[in-house]
């Protein structure tokens, strides 16, 4: 029995093949379980002998048993680290991280500028009285802009801003000039959306006001954002154009960046692209704020921060940045 139990011991491979081999020698069925059964067969004299015998067989096949428990137990055991071994020095797979988004990106790109110029960031509120939007920057009621076609009213007095400038009438109501301040954010007019028009898309707009401040401050400004932004060195062209709120107001080009300008698409082969709007501030405006005319001058300026984008980085579809299409986003 007990060679017998020796050689099948080491082939139980796991611990229900171990059971079952167990109880095969020691179970109430067991074989030496039968042996016992067999005293009764055996002579008086010889029983006590006997039963000592194989109480011996017992205990050593109990002993065999359990020391190839521990053996089993450990083999298991070491096959399972094998089986969930892990190679810390093979490189980790790559998850995607995100980017800034690129018209965050531009807005800080915008603030680094004109903060190293002196300019402060201002935001306000989307939902607007027309007066900011509109009659504090001497824009009359007769103005196209005011036309229900335009903005997007939600009661009489209230609109969604169609421009930042009312953040400037809400920064001079508030502060005393001197000012300089830029003002990101977004703004809303019933365009229908195309590869250059949203509802909703974001402006920024600057605001000088000090003394004796001349045509000649704006372009200086400008030309050190847009050399700034664009890279290089860069141009401005003023032309004469309507604002409101300006006197005298421009379309503010910046002299083609890309391919020479002549001849280049975007730049339409004029050499120049069209970029921003700008003036100096209306005295009317100044007036509607408090301030005397007199005494503070200043120069206002606004533009897209989806155009400006566009351009730098050769996006040729607005709608791309509210898509979130992850090719895009990882751009
Ligand atoms: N607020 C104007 C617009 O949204 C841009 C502008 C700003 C023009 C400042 C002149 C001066 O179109």
């Amino acid at each position: 029995i007990l060679k017998e139990l020796k050689e099948m011991v080491n082939e139980a491979k796991n611990i229900q093949e171990f059971q079952i081999l167990k109880s095969k020698f020691l179970g109430k069925k067991g074989e030496i379980s039968n042996l016992m059964k067999q005293i009764s067969k055996i002579e008086k004299e010889k029983r006590k002998e006997f039963g000592a015998f194989v109480n011996g067989i017992k205990k050593e096949a109990e002993a065999i048993l359990d020391e190839a428990f521990l053996n089993l137990k450990k083999k298991i055991k070491e096959e399972e680290e094998k089986k969930n071994w892990v190679d810390i020095t093979l490189p980790g797979a790559r998850r995607k991280i995100g980017y800034e988004h690129i018209l965050k990106q531009t807005i800080r790109e915008v603030y680094d500028i004109f903060s190293n110029m002196g300019y402060k960031i201002v935001e306000g509120p989307e939902i607007e009285t027309t007066w900011h939007n509109f009659d504090a920057l001497n824009t009359p009621e007769w103005h196209p802009a005011r036309d229900m076609q335009d903005t997007f009213y939600i009661e009489d007095n209230i609109i969604l801003r169609t421009h930042t400038s009312p953040v400037q009438v809400r920064t001079m109501l508030s502060q005393k000039p001197p000012l300089a301040i830029i003002s990101p954010g977004r703004v809303y007019r019933k365009d229908e959306p195309d590869a250059t028009h949203s509802p909703a898309f974001n402006q920024f707009e600057g605001l000088y006001i000090d003394k004796n401040v001349t045509v000649g401050h704006l372009k200086a400004t400008l030309e050190r954002f847009l050399t700034m932004y664009f890279g290089g060195s860069r141009k401005v062209l003023l032309r004469p154009s309507y604002f409101p709120f300006v006197e005298p107001g421009y379309e503010v080009d910046v002299d083609c960046m890309f391919c020479g300008g002549k001849g280049c698409n975007v730049c339409k082969g004029t050499g120049w692209i069209e970029i921003l709007g700008a003036g100096l501030v209306h005295p009317n405006v100044l007036k509607n704020v408090g301030y005397d005319p007199e005494e503070w001058q200043g120069f206002a300026f606004g533009t897209g921060i989806e155009r400006i984008a566009m351009l730098k980085h050769g996006i040729a579809d607005m709608r791309e940045f509210y898509r979130n299409d992850m090719r895009f986003l990882g751009l």
